[in-house]
């Protein structure tokens, strides 16, 4: 994390910290609930089946998303409720079955700076084991006995399937668009946190209109934090994102940083984005040009700004529905999403 950049984006009044690990400390009685319900559930008599999902799981990851489930519930009003901890866990549970699926489809190597599960137990189990714990997460959800949790997050698990594919379907395309770009993300990341958030809010307050907003909170949220995601492809640290930086050039995903570097570039760059990543043609030096095209095209200044611009109205749609503590950390962490990227 860019510990220097993220402190001068804090207004004045803000704690010491960054707003992830406030929420942890603020939120420490709810996530241990999770945390114990994440290691139940993942049990199982099949031995594979704890030993990968515990690799990935206890491997950490930021729990962004059932920090998003327990502060919107609290922001509303909530009391730490035995549905909000179940919600927060089958949250993290698809969002855990989503990363074993997503590595073996991007063929990426690091996961939360160890090696993919995919490495260590083979694709065929990691994709088998990411389905056990989709079908844990609806157990979870049934658990909290609460009909528009399941109905937001089985909308939400199709929703991100679709995205996935649509990607999918999209590699190599030179002529990709920003808007198809944009729905792509809305789809594969942006579709939970806006499920994480909006059924969180509604197991603490039972009001549809503040979860809604609450809901237009995380959309916005996760769509900074998949474009931040993809710029810190090109060119933030292994150390720090605890991914292989270059995977998404290497596999021919366009995303946001590149479609702008080709918008922005001459002739000669359209013809290096066709040949590395429509073609597929590659050399060692080709992702030191692309990294250095995106800096000096202007394109990830302008990729950090359409983030900024979702954290804004992240923010915005926030402020109508909820304030106090939680919320004023809600409110920094879609700054902090923005701030974590170079
Ligand atoms: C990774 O999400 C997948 C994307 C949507 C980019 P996170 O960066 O939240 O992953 P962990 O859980 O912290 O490892
Ligand atoms: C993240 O996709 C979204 C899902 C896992 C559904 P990415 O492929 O962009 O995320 P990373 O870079 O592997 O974390
Ligand atoms: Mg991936
Ligand atoms: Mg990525």
């Amino acid at each position: 994390m860019n510990v220097a950049l993220h402190a001068e984006a804090l207004p004045p009044s803000a704690p010491a910290g960054n707003p992830v690990d406030r929420l942890t400390t603020m939120l420490r009685a709810d996530m241990r609930q999770v945390e114990t319900l994440l290691a139940e559930r993942a049990a199982s008599p099949v031995a594979t089946i704890p030993d990968l999902s515990g690799y990935l799981i206890s491997a950490g990851g930021k729990r962004l998303r059932p920090l998003i489930t327990l502060a919107s519930a609290r922001a509303v009003g909530g009391h730490g409720e035995a549905a909000t901890h179940c919600l927060a866990a089958a949250v993290e549970f698809i969002h855990s079955a989503t990363l074993l699926h997503d590595d073996v489809v991007d063929d990426s190597d690091l996961r939360r700076g160890k090696p993919a599960a995919k490495n260590v137990w083979g694709a065929s189990a990691s994709i088998l084991v990411g389905d056990f714990l989709f079908a844990r997460a609806f157990t979870l959800m049934v658990d909290t006995r609460d009909i528009r949790v399941l109905d937001i997050l089985s909308r939400a698990s199709c929703v991100i399937a679709e995205g996935e594919v649509r990607q999918l379907a999209a590699l190599g395309r030179a002529d990709l668009s920003v808007a198809e770009y944009m729905a792509i993300a809305e789809a594969k990341t942006a579709a939970l946190f806006e499920a994480a958030a909006r059924a969180g809010a509604l197991t603490g307050c039972d009001n549809v209109s503040i979860a809604n907003s609450l809901g237009e909170y995380g959309r916005r949220l996760g769509l900074a934090f998949q474009i931040v995601d993809d710029l810190l492809d090109y060119g933030g640290m292994t150390s720090v994102i605890g991914k292989s930086v270059g995977d998404d050039f290497r596999e021919g995903k366009l995303t946001l940083p590149v479609l702008f570097a080709r918008d922005l570039g001459d002739a000669s760059d359209r013809a290096f984005w066709r040949r590395t990543m429509s073609d597929r043609d590659q050399t060692d030096a080709d992702l030191a040009t692309a990294i250095r095209l995106i800096r000096t095209s202007g394109a990830a200044e302008r990729t950090l700004e359409a983030a900024r611009a979702e954290a804004d109205a992240a923010r915005a749609a926030l402020a109508q529905a909820a304030s106090g503590p939680f919320a004023d950390e809600l409110a920094r962490l879609a700054d902090f999403c923005v701030n974590r990227a170079w």
